[in-house]
């Protein structure tokens, strides 16, 4: 009879990987042979059928599984919502797209058993490659992220960026409630959210080149890394998507200055009615930046779209009366002479358009 519970887990996030999902579980069932172990594939309702073919090969394997998240989008959150839905003692992460060597996954386990809190697949120490999987460019970038996160961390580790890893599961369940959760560093994460300093084994191997599909990170992850990073240096302080709601408002000024410009000037328009036409233009970028960047794991789409910008306008527009009206009373008043006033009320219309928008816009609690 089988046990009740896996010994290892291992976690595959996977988006637009359906031609990936047969060759990984056959090659898992030949590098794990002899052990006790699970698979589940973490799927963000790939269009191209991944979650079918996973729950294809779920249907004869009992060893395979598949969780389907609707309306989310990334790869660390992916990777934590695998970990809570096991109970296997020991869990990996592994890409789906077949770029990493599965067959170190029994040498990590063994590092973990042996004393390591953490086993880390990596292209960085002696007989570990990365050549192979990726540009001369892209190699430059994740170098240069790499020194970034070292400086961050407690202890050495020389491949921090890498996305393939072993540990228990008691203590991705401790850290699990400080992880930030966003881009694709989920490892780098782990890290800098323990309490400790973690005894890291790396344990080499060469980074595969991509055969089917393509590679999903983009500027916007790298945004997210650079918040990671953020995150993490000042302690949680500021929250990130605070900074990116508040980074894009300030790009909509940007915006509504030169719609404002040039409906005056190139279109003649009147001052009152070219002031009201750039708030709009502006509102509208914001939203479609914020639904991008600052929400981009809970973006909207089609019908969801529309009803989310009408919600977006009425929220800002409460918040631009607000204000008007807030620092009307304080320059009446005396409280603050004018530039204060209009500091004052700007900062309140941001808190409350941030607030709302997270609840009633993009539902993120
Ligand atoms: N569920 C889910 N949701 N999976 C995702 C998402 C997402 O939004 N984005 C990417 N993935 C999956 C991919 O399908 C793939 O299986 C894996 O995560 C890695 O994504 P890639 O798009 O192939 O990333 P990469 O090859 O550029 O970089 C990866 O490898 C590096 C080397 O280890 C990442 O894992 C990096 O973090 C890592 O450093
Ligand atoms: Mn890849």
């Amino acid at each position: 009879m089988q046990s009740p519970a896996a010994r290892l887990a291992v976690i595959i996030p996977v988006y637009n990987e359906a031609a990936n999902v047969a060759p990984m579980v056959a090659r898992l069932d030949a590098a794990l042979a002899g052990l006790d172990w699970e698979a589940v594939f973490v799927d963000d309702d790939s269009p191209d059928g991944t979650a079918a073919a996973a729950r294809e090969i779920a249907g004869r394997d009992p060893r395979v599984r598949c969780l389907r998240r609707i309306g989310r989008r990334g790869l660390a959150s992916a990777c934590v919502e695998g970990f809570l839905s096991v109970s296997a003692p020991f869990v990996a992460v592994i890409d789906g797209d077949l770029q990493h060597d599965e067959t170190i996954l029994p040498a990590m386990l063994a590092a973990v058993e042996g004393g390591a809190d953490i086993a880390v697949g990596s292209r960085h120490v002696a007989g570990g490659a990365a050549a192979g999987g990726f540009s001369a460019a892209r190699g430059a970038l994740s170098e240069g992220g790499a020194r970034l996160a070292r400086a961050l961390l407690p202890t050495p580790v020389a491949d921090p960026m890498s996305g393939f890893f072993l540990l228990r599961r008691a203590l991705v369940e401790e850290v699990a409630p400080r992880l930030a959760a966003r881009g694709f560093k989920i490892l780098l994460d782990i890290l800098l959210s323990a309490r400790r300093p973690l005894r890291v084994a790396e344990i080499p191997y060469a980074f595969r080149a991509r055969e089917q599909g393509e590679s999903k990170l983009d500027a916007t992850v790298l945004l997210e890394f650079a918040g990671l990073l953020l995150d993490k240096a000042t302690g949680g302080a500021v929250p990130l998507r605070f900074v990116a709601f508040a980074a894009v408002g300030g790009l909509g000024v940007l915006v509504h200055m030169a719609a404002l410009g040039a409906l005056v000037g190139w279109l003649g328009l009147g001052f009152a009615a070219a002031q009201w036409a750039a708030t709009f233009v502006a509102m509208t970028a914001n939203f479609i930046l914020n639904n991008r960047i600052t929400y981009r794991d809970a973006r909207l789409r089609g019908a969801r779209l529309w009803r989310g910008l009408a919600l977006f306008y009425l929220v800002c527009g409460i918040g631009a009366a607000a204000n008007v009206g807030i620092a009307s009373v304080l320059v009446q008043d005396g409280v603050l002479a004018w530039g204060l006033a209009g500091a004052a009320g700007a900062l309140i219309t941001v808190v409350w358009n941030y607030a709302v928008s997270s609840t009633l816009v993009w539902r993120t609690r």
